[in-house]
């Protein structure tokens, strides 16, 4: 059932010329995994290799995002993955809060399907979107919650981005530690 309606939410979106994004892009990348997804992770932006191959993830960032959930005893094919904005912004520059306001409603309406027990940001792009209020330096590592109109009560759990941590020994040591920390904080959104 979810599935279906991923399917057809993907195909409005590989559709989608909303923003001047789709005019420098390949293709539109809306996103990969479970469509029951328990968790959701969400990125920033496609970046060169997504564009090429309409995945998101695909790049070195989304070997190491693959060595993490090895690490908590998951595959990609157990969560879903996407991004704040769903086409490649032009020589990869970050997306612009316009850019990031026009493609709201399609993360919208992809949790609104998924219904995710958490939702990980990866990097300040994704946390600010939703917790404008945060800094990635004091928020990483820790769960919050908070309500959505169209979405209702909802977790997040807030990461740096991989491709940050990639080449940068102390936050990549930080990053797998608050990874690490992904199934206890599922357990106790159960909990309620
Ligand atoms: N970085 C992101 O934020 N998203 C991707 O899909 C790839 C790299």
């Amino acid at each position: 059932m979810n599935k279906e309606k991923l399917e057809k939410l993907n195909k409005e979106m590989l559709a989608c010329t909303k923003c001047a994004l789709s005019n420098g892009c390949k293709q539109v990348v809306p996103g990969a995994g479970s469509a029951n997804a328990q968790i959701m992770f969400i990125g920033e932006a496609p970046g060169k290799k997504e564009d090429e191959l309409g995945a998101p993830f695909v790049g070195a960032a989304g070997k190491f995002l693959d060595e993490m959930l090895a690490i908590i005893k998951l595959k990609r094919e157990d969560v879903y993955i996407a991004n704040t904005v769903k086409c490649r912004p032009i020589e990869n520059r970050d997306p612009s809060q316009e850019e990031k306001d026009i493609c709201w409603p399609w993360l919208e309406k992809q949790i609104a399907i998924i219904q995710p027990k958490i939702i990980v940001t990866l990097g300040r792009h994704s946390m600010n979107l939703f917790l404008p209020e945060l800094k990635i330096s004091e928020a990483h590592g820790k769960a919050i919650k908070k309500d959505f109109p169209e979405i209702g009560e909802q977790t997040f759990f807030t990461l740096y981005h991989p491709a940050a941590a990639l080449y940068n020994g102390g936050l990549r040591q930080t990053l797998i530690k608050d990874f690490k920390k992904i199934p206890k904080v599922l357990r106790e959104t159960d909990k309620g």
